[in-house]
């Protein structure tokens, strides 16, 4: 049997620990500058990882662009015009309620020490403190009442975990966005951010897009790309980090047909997320209670990770509030002339600027929720009575789609015109899908090498393969094999891997 590892709250840590070293030791993520000892939550792809998160961010491209006809992309730049977050609101609100501990000098995110303490009441039994508190917070937030925030910590008792005292500074705010020189000769030039999200690249270029592709409403503009913030609290890994890519996509709207699309958006992209292999019962829907400046109405869908249900995309009705503000500070209308008939008045909608619905979901988030879900460790049993051993054997459970390599190819020997029929085979199939030829070690070792990375199929070269062109093919989740020619491995793989099995159950 396999499992997906546990998730009762002592084994959750240790899994992620075993997540982490499996991907640092797999060639999957790297710690950043590690010979340096790192820079704090900022992460490198390896030679599996690259592919791994190519796959899914070539999926969710493909997805929006390639089967909605009234979706196309961009891909803008990350430094942008200075004002563009003066009208976005990211200079004077995108900010984290921070606190010192004057005994440990760490920095915390008030918010962040008050939310665990709602958790521990959860935990211990007593949810309706935990959410009574949660709404508290909540209030002062909204109201940005740091001194309450502050006192709230102080009511609670909370404490510093590394000192252990409360002796706690004001609660201040932080702006999350890295800023750089804006001119290497203008010294009073003001600073260039380097964007906290793509959404506003897309949003700058909503006319030019819509004009040259000559898109009618209701359209969508969808975009990958690099994002940074300077996160306070940065652990669990690549679920929060400093630099991180997102894949976002803004819908364009007639006012008044949001909510419909909104709804559309949110149940398509959980589909999404099925598809490619998270499964329903760990995926749900997280309403926000506490609305980011942006937002009318906003909900995550959460994966259950290691440490707990947590957000890997948002779905946000943003109204026309960032159109307005652009052209509001730029002086340059952002409007759309659609000439539909309304049906209410006879003439068409005429001039406005679009509502909009986001679809916002991180790349590093939804790689770590793939190796998460993927992560297996079964125990076989093998041989019979005092002969019996059992063993665990650790695999990437990853829809071949994702999968970093597809095919791995064996010749059974490094002799007898093996390794040169495994090169054939590897030559006719290389337009077709990444593999590898692996000659080294017994088979057994070889398979488990595959597992490890994922590798649905591993295909071996024997001697009757070079009597009648058969080859075995053998799976990575069942370690079933199967005997076939060498003339069908192009349309079993290619059938195995293709988009088209995600595609089909959005
Ligand atoms: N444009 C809307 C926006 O940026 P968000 O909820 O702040 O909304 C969207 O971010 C997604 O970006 C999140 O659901 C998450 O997957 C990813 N994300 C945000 N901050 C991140 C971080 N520090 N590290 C990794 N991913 C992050």
């Amino acid at each position: 049997m396999s499992k997906p590892a546990s998730t009762s709250p002592t084994a959750e840590n240790t899994q992620l620990k075993d997540i982490v070293a499996h991907a640092k030791e797999y060639g999957f993520v790297f710690q950043s500058s590690e010979i340096y000892d790192g820079l704090a939550a900022v992460y490198d792809y390896g030679p599996n990882g690259v592919e791994l998160k190519n796959n899914l961010k070539r999926l969710w491209w493909e997805a929006m662009t390639q089967l909605h006809g009234n979706v196309v992309g961009i891909d803008a730049a990350i430094f942008m015009e200075p004002r563009t977050w003066e009208a976005s609101g990211h200079v004077a609100g995108f900010n984290d309620p921070l606190i010192d501990n004057l005994d440990s000098k760490k920095r915390y995110r008030a918010d962040v020490l008050v939310e665990e303490k709602a958790a521990e009441y959860e935990k211990a039994g007593d949810p309706a403190r935990g959410a009574a508190l949660t709404a508290e917070l909540g209030r002062l937030l909204t109201e940005n009442d740091l001194a309450g925030v502050k006192q709230l910590i102080i009511d609670e008792k909370i404490t510093c975990p590394i000192s252990g005292t409360a002796k706690w500074t004001d609660v201040r705010q932080f702006n999350l966005m890295f800023s750089t020189q804006g001119s290497a000769v203008d010294s009073e030039a003001p600073p260039v951010y380097l964007r906290p999200e793509t959404a506003q690249g897309i949003f700058v270029n909503f006319l030019n897009v819509q004009k040259s592709a000559r898109m009618k409403i209701p359209f969508g503009i969808a975009q990958i790309g690099k994002a940074f913030r300077n996160e306070i609290v940065a652990r669990q890994f690549i679920f929060r980090m400093r630099e991180f890519e997102q894949m976002e996509m803004q819908f364009f709207v007639r006012p008044g047909t949001e909510g419909e699309w909104y709804d559309t958006w949110k149940a398509a992209r959980r589909r999404f997320h099925e598809a490619i292999g998270l499964p329903a019962e760990k995926l749900r829907f997280h309403d926000h209670d506490k609305l980011a400046h942006y937002a009318k109405a906003a909900v995550d869908i959460e994966y259950e990770f290691p440490f707990g249900f947590k957000e890997i995309e948002g779905i946000h009705s943003r109204s026309d509030f960032d159109l307005t503000q652009h052209q509001n500070l730029s002086r340059k209308k952002q409007q759309y002339f659609d000439n539909d008939i309304d049906p209410a008045t006879g003439k068409p909608y005429g001039n406005y600027v679009p509502y909009v619905v986001e679809t916002s979901v991180g790349a590093d988030r939804l790689f770590l929720a793939t190796m998460c879900q993927a992560f297996q460790e079964e125990t076989i049993t093998e041989g019979e009575g005092e002969a019996q051993t059992t063993k665990t054997r650790t695999f990437l459970k990853l829809h071949p789609a994702v999968a970093p390599i597809k095919a791995a190819i064996f010749p059974l020997v490094r002799k007898d015109g093996m390794p040169e029929k495994a090169q054939q085979i590897f030559d006719d199939l290389r337009f077709d899908f990444r593999l590898v030829i692996e000659d080294k070690d017994a088979i057994g070792k070889r398979y488990t090498r595959q597992d490890l990375i994922g590798t649905p199929f591993c295909i071996v070269v024997d001697g009757q393969t070079l009597e009648d062109d058969t080859v075995t093919v053998r799976h990575r989740d069942t370690r079933e094999q199967t005997r076939m020619p060498i003339s069908e491995l192009r349309s079993y793989i290619g059938e195995a891997v293709s988009f088209k099995t995600v595609f089909a159950k959005l």
